[in-house]
């Protein structure tokens, strides 16, 4: 079988053109989303993301606050500037991008984003909702697989979903979004790690193979199921003196061998990526929308 390739881009572009509508009638309302930006120091992986999702809200409507700090920011600091943005009426989502400098406790600054405020879902009540099935932000990357398995019409209910990776940023958060008895979910889901043994014996299983391994090739075409659907969330910078930049992006997934097995494949890039920002959009203006509903 030769899979068809999920469009990420595509499906990403439907749904912000969705969302410019959204924002639209909001702001006919008085209402003007806003999303709260904090990036600290000079990872050039982060500070492409961030710019892409300062770009996208620019783009659908949403006012930003961008904050650029050098990495040598203390952690007080960026807390005190969590505070002023959980206060500020015009900021209804924060996002605090990931990693921080080494002598910065994530745990401490991700605590201190107000619930109602963390379109990330990363804050501990957000996720402690999510795995009970309350209503809560869902964490971007996995609530864009999701939508992305959705809108390609696969079917969630019922199927075995093989996660390989366990991340708090995605594994165990798409883990347990596809579990919960609801639409779009209702899996049977088996979660694979650097300590789980054969695991091409799990992967083989796989109806959808979720992939966030954050490693060249873990995902071989020997190790996936005829017609599976997969999914790569990896996103890995390997040297190619034959581009500009001297890197290339790949995925997790060995794309041309699993393309052939599949019926459902993502590319990197193009895949989940345009998703991850899209999901971040969707999420700050669900949360303006419960702000104004308060
Ligand atoms: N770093 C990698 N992915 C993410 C994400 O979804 N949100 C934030 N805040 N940081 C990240």
């Amino acid at each position: 079988m030769a899979a068809t390739i999920i469009d990420g881009t595509q499906v990403a572009a439907q749904m912000r053109e969705e969302l410019k509508r959204e924002v639209a009638a909001l702001r006919a309302k008085g209402i003007v989303p806003g999303l709260g930006v904090i990036l600290v120091g000079q990872d050039p992986a982060s500070a492409s993301y961030v710019s892409a999702k300062e770009q996208a809200c620019a783009e659908a409507g949403i006012y930003s606050d961008d904050n650029r700090l050098p990495a040598v920011t203390s952690q007080a600091e960026l807390i005190a500037l969590v505070e002023r943005m959980n206060q500020d009426p015009r900021i209804h989502g924060i996002l605090v991008q990931l990693p921080l400098p080494k002598h910065i406790d994530e745990d401490a600054v991700i605590g201190t984003i107000r619930p109602e405020k963390d379109v990330d879902g990363f804050t501990p009540i957000n996720v402690g909702r999510l795995v009970i099935g309350q209503q809560c932000f869902m964490p971007c990357t996995p609530h864009g697989v999701v939508q992305l398995l959705a809108r390609s019409g696969v079917q969630i209910d019922g199927a075995h979903v093989v996660v390989v990776g366990r991340s708090n940023i995605v594994g165990k958060p798409v883990a347990n979004m596809l579990l919960q008895k609801q639409k779009n979910a209702n899996a049977t889901v088996t979660i694979c790690h650097t300590g789980t043994r054969d695991m091409a014996s799990f992967t083989r299983q796989a109806d959808i193979l979720i992939v966030a391994a954050g490693r060249p090739n873990t995902i071989t075409a020997d190790m996936v199921k005829e017609g599976a659907a997969v999914i790569d969330v990896g996103v890995n910078r390997i040297e190619d003196a034959t581009r500009k930049s001297g890197f290339r992006l790949v995925g997790d997934v060995d794309f041309e061998g699993v393309k052939a097995k599949a019926s459902l494949i993502t590319p990197v890039p193009g895949g989940v990526g345009p998703m991850t920002i899209t999901m971040l959009m969707v999420n700050t203006v669900e949360s303006a929308k419960r702000h104004a509903a308060r």
